[in-house]
This record gives structure tokens, C-alpha cells and sequence, in this order.
């Protein structure tokens, strides 16, 4: 069984001045342009619940406004709840006291921004060092780490440059390389990707699905576009108003909207381009037995069914297996196949 990395229960956060008092209200039903009318406060997060689970890709998603930075900074508390509890490794984090917070925030979490938060007088090296700096590890390792995450995300070579020298997604690697040379459990990511280019934030997503491969970091990840949520989640929780409209994978979500908002966001959603293999898999208790035995196809758990579906029409395989280095994870039919792309 996977475990809990950050668990949020009942979580409110209602602006505005003796807030308290109107979470009865909202609990009542009162809607968020009612909560502003009548009392002047504003309806940041409704209830919110919430498992994550430990090394998984938590995204978070809705419209402007919908609470998902708000949410997200409940998790390394740069807000304080209204009401209800965030716990990380089952530790309720808002009774931390200020030395324990800031314990947690420095050694738990790192914070990816839309706008990179490079520093513009350090140069690059200096820039991804600074969290260690600030936790007094010595220079030499720090240097040692920050070059080799650099090399990571593709920017050997640029560590004495400064911030404005470099593209926009340039300093977004930096931005990445930063963070998790903190090397942080739980990356938390806002809107991380949402100002790039569509290729360079294409990039980025394939930079972070690679790496997440041998990091398994719990990520939770914020974006507005449907998507990067689809590609990069292996979680998807959908926020309305401040409220958890549905939350699910990307085969529930995409299969199975719960409401007309969620409607809203998939109905033009090309499935064979974002559905991987790994998404529509199943286990072998679900495969005919007879088809265990028969012709099959081998994937890569990443790909597209895009990039598949030709070569599964020309070889008509009675199974396909899904690997991850080599292995096995899973198994798709074609009859599911087929199920998947016409529902
Ligand atoms: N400090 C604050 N004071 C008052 N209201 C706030 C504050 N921060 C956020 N809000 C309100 O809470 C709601 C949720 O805002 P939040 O920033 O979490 O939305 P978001 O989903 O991140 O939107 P975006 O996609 O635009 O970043 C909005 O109605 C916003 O106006
Ligand atoms: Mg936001």
C-alpha cells in the first residue's frame, strides 16, 4: 500500500477579518458571491480533503480564482487554515511553532514559482546554492550538488551567468535545479510551467516525468491547463469556487466527468494524444487468459496511444504489454483500447 505523504482534512480558509465565525455559514451552504456580499470576506477553500500520496504527481487544477494557490501554500503554511488540519508525515503541521516551521519548510519542502524567484544580482551557481547556503552546508559540497543538478536539467556550462543572460525557460531549469538541490520530499510547484513557450514547457514536463522516475518525490502541481495535468498527474483534483469538484485519475476524470465544470474542461481533450499507455493499463487478473498466451506488443509505459495505435492496427496483437525498464507493469487489450478511445 502507497503511503500518505501530506493528508488535508477539512481544510477552510474564508479572507477577511473574524473569518471564524463564517465557516458555519459556507457549512450552511452560503455561496462564495453571497460570503462577500453579506459579510465582505472571501471564500478561498471549502472543505477541502485531500490524500497524497508519498512519491506521486499531485495535480491540482481549475480556473482563476478557484483556490489553487491558496491551497498549495496551506501545504508549507505560508497561509494558515480557518479551519481544519494539513498533516505531512502524519505531523499536523499548522501547530508547528515558529523554529518547527521553519525546520520543515527548509528541510521538507521546496517551491517551484511561475516567475522563477531567481535572485538577479547572484549568478546561477549561486542562485541554486542559495538554499544550502542559507542552511550553512559547506560551500564546496553545495557547489558539488548544485553543478550536478544543473547538468541535470541541461545547463552545464551556465553556472557563472546571471539570471538575465538566460530564456525564460532556461531560468525556469534554474528554478527547478534550485529546488531540488535542497533536495526536498515534497516539491510543491505553482503554475511552475504556465509562462513558457508551449515547446520549452513541453520540455520542462518531459524534463520533470524523467526525472521523477528516480526522484520520487511527492509533487503536488499546479496548473491551469488541462493537458499538463492529464500528462503529468498521476492524481488530478479539480477546484470550483474554493470547493473539490472532483479529483481522480486521468482515465476518471476524462472518462467519467462528475459535473458540468469538469465537463467543461474535457470535452476537447484528444485522448489518443494524452493518454499514455500506463494510463488505460490494467492488471493481469483483468486479461482473458486465453490472450496471455497469444500474439502480442510490447510499449514503453510513457507512450501516447497516439504513437501506437498505427502499429496496433497494422500488427493486430491480441495483447499489448506495458513495461517500465524492461519489466511488465501492465497489460491493455484491444477491446479496452477501443473502449477508451469511443466512450
Ligand atoms: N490574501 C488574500 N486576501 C483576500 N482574498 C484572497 C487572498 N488570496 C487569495 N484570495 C482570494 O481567494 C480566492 C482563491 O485565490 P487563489 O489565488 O488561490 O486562486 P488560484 O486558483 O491560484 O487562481 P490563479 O489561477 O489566478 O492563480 C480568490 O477569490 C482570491 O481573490
Ligand atoms: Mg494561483
Amino acid at each position: 500500500m502507497p503511503n500518505t505523504k501530506i493528508k488535508i482534512e477539512n481544510l477552510y480558509k474564508i479572507f477577511g477579518r473574524n473569518s471564524f465565525d463564517s465557516i458555519q455559514l459556507v457549512e450552511n451552504g452560503m455561496s462564495k458571491d453571497e460570503l462577500l456580499e453579506k459579510k465582505g470576506h472571501v471564500l478561498g477553500l471549502n472543505n477541502i480533503n485531500m490524500s497524497i500520496e508519498e512519491s506521486s504527481v499531485h495535480v491540482v487544477m481549475g480556473l482563476s480564482g478557484s483556490g489553487k494557490s491558496t491551497l498549495i501554500r496551506h501545504i508549507n503554511r505560508l497561509i494558515d487554515p480557518t479551519g481544519g488540519k494539513v498533516e505531512v508525515d502524519g505531523q499536523d503541521i499548522t501547530q508547528l511553532n515558529v523554529l518547527d516551521l521553519n525546520e520543515f519548510r527548509k528541510n521538507k519542502t521546496g517551491m517551484v514559482f511561475q516567475r522563477f524567484g531567481l535572485l538577479p544580482h547572484l549568478n546561477i551557481l549561486d542562485n541554486v546554492t542559495f538554499g544550502l547556503d542559507i542552511k550553512k552546508v559547506e560551500k564546496s559540497i553545495a557547489q558539488g550538488k548544485a553543478m550536478e543538478w544543473l547538468k541535470k536539467v541541461g545547463l552545464d556550462g551556465y553556472e557563472k551567468r546571471y539570471p538575465q543572460e538566460l530564456s525564460g525557460g532556461m531560468q525556469q531549469r534554474v528554478g527547478l535545479a534550485r529546488a531540488l538541490t535542497n533536495n526536498p520530499e515534497i516539491l510543491l510547484m505553482d503554475e511552475a510551467f504556465s509562462a513558457l513557450d508551449p515547446l520549452i514547457k513541453k520540455d520542462m514536463q518531459d524534463i520533470l516525468i524523467d526525472l521523477q522516475k528516480e526522484l520520487k518525490k511527492t509533487i503536488v502541481f499546479i496548473t491551469h491547463d488541462l493537458d499538463e495535468a492529464l500528462k503529468l498527474g498521476d492524481k488530478i483534483a479539480i477546484l470550483k469556487d474554493g470547493f473539490m469538484d472532483q479529483e481522480g485519475t486521468a482515465i476518471d476524470i476524462l472518462l467519467d466527468p462528475k459535473t458540468d465544470y469538469v465537463k467543461r474542461f474535457v470535452e476537447d481533450v484528444n485522448r489518443s494524444r494524452v493518454l499514455k499507455a500506463k494510463n488505460i493499463m490494467e492488471d493481469q487478473s483483468k486479461v482473458p487468459s486465453d490472450l496471455l498466451s497469444g500474439q502480442k506488443m510490447t510499449l514503453a509505459q510513457e507512450t501516447v496511444i497516439e504513437k501506437f495505435i498505427d502499429k496496433v492496427i497494422t500488427e493486430k496483437p491480441n495483447l499489448i504489454e506495458v513495461t517500465e525498464q524492461e519489466k511488465i507493469v501492465g497489460y491493455i487489450t484491444p477491446q479496452r483500447l477501443s473502449f477508451i478511445l469511443q466512450k
